[in-house]
């Protein structure tokens, strides 16, 4: 772009905005600034820049390489002087046109002083938006922070009642086995004949012993499994159809005395599984038990063993029971629920079987998941991760 050589003559108000104008602008050189008065604002201003400052406008006019002078005096006489004594090439711009541009200049101001504003303003409010944040953010670490120890300090006392369930349920343990072998003492005739009416009472004396010790072993074996640390559990590598013959063989005099068929897959393929061997062996048990105690008389149960490529095997046990109301099913793995319809089944629950193979479940990084159909039957199902035989995890 070609640099523009300018020169005012006039140094007044007009004149000294117009110098101001052209001072901020790159492709511009004021040469000349010309005025009667030697003190006039522009005549200081041009001072000031190094710019050649005169009273008489005649160098102006003699001078070639202007190629545009501002006249901005206002009388019509400098002007008409000035188209007189000019170079050929120079343009001139005279009061009147430079009026328009005073106009110009004057909004140009306007707007940048409202830009100015504005930008003032907007910096403030960024300033206070960004304090409200930090302080927001503050707040929120330390509502963090105030969480994180309560829920430090909820972990302790749940931790605290655990360890207080665990020692009450196992002072609770011995002196109910000695009720029981007393009363196995006495029904067995080591303290001589008993009436009838005291052995019928004795016999159920027996018979809730029973009852209690079961749910005394439960209820030890959950709060065990809470108060587990999950990474000093002992993962090994069992093959599938070890664990699946050991339940079944556990349970197998359960199912004949209700004359109940299980069923087991013929081939395993080989597959092994990591996880914590009698862990597994009570999650199996649990739902086998359940299949077997809420299951007619001669019904069929079957145990499948399914490869999910890649990695994973699904344990399924289908019977064909009670079933599940579907209004039962979100319920079924709380501690101490039991169906009305199952109680009635089978007295001898507790309702933590469920509870217990759900904590397992979630301690080998899986779940149990249930279909049911109320008077048809039931699938509970969990995957474990395969493993390669003969390698201990
Ligand atoms: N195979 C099943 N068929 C029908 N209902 C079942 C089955 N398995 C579980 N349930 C329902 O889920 C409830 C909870 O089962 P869970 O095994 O936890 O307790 P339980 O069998 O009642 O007692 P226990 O703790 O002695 O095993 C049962 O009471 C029963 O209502
Ligand atoms: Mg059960």
């Amino acid at each position: 772009m070609k640099t523009e050589v300018i020169a005012i003559i006039g140094a007044g108000k007009g004149g000294t905005a117009i110098l101001e104008t052209l001072l901020k602008m790159p492709s511009v050189v004021t040469k000349h600034v010309c005025d009667v008065n030697p003190s006039a604002p522009g005549i200081v201003l041009a001072r000031k820049h190094g710019i050649q400052c005169h009273t008489k406008m005649t160098a102006i006019c003699q001078d070639k390489e202007i190629d545009l002078i501002f006249e901005v005096t206002g009388r019509k006489e400098v002007f008409a002087q000035v188209l007189a004594q000019k170079q050929e090439h120079t343009r001139v711009i005279c009061s009147e046109d430079a009026r328009i541009i005073f106009h110009l200049l004057d909004l140009q101001q306007e707007v940048s002083d409202r830009l100015e504003d504005d930008n003032i303003m907007l910096e403030q409010r960024v300033l206070e938006r960004t304090q409200e944040q930090e302080k927001a953010n503050l707040d929120l670490e330390q509502k963090i922070i105030e969480y994180e120890k309560l829920n430090e300090k909820l972990q302790q006392i749940n931790n605290e009642k655990t360890k207080y369930l665990m020692h009450a349920t196992h002072q609770l343990k011995a002196p109910f086995a000695a009720i029981q072998s007393y009363t196995d003492l006495i029904l067995e005739g080591y303290a001589g004949e008993i009436p009838k009416t005291t052995r019928a009472i004795v016999e159920k004396i027996n018979k809730r012993c029973i009852l209690l010790s079961d749910s005394i072993k439960d209820m030890l074996e959950l709060a065990n499994l809470k108060s587990l640390v999950k990474e000093n559990i002992q993962m090994s590598v069992c093959p599938i159809d070890s664990i699946v013959s050991s339940v079944v063989k556990h349970l197998g005099t359960l199912a004949v005395a209700r004359e109940i068929k299980i069923s087991v897959p013929e081939t395993f393929n080989d597959v092994s599984v990591k996880c914590n061997r009698n862990q597994i062996l009570i999650l199996l048990s649990n739902l086998l038990e359940n299949a077997i105690y809420y299951s007619p008389n001669g019904s069929m149960i079957s145990i499948a063993v399914k490869a999910v490529p890649p990695e994973r095997v699904n344990i399924s046990v289908t019977d064909h029971g009670i079933g599940i109301d579907e209004k039962h099913l979100h319920r079924i793995f709380e501690e101490y629920f039991r169906s009305n319809k199952a109680v009635a089944v089978n007295e001898r629950g507790t309702g933590l079987g469920l509870a217990i193979a759900m904590e397992i479940a979630g301690i080998h990084g899986t779940t149990i998941k249930v279909e049911s159909t109320l008077g048809k039957g039931s699938v509970f199902s969990f995957q474990l991760k395969t493993a390669q035989k003969n390698k201990t995890a």
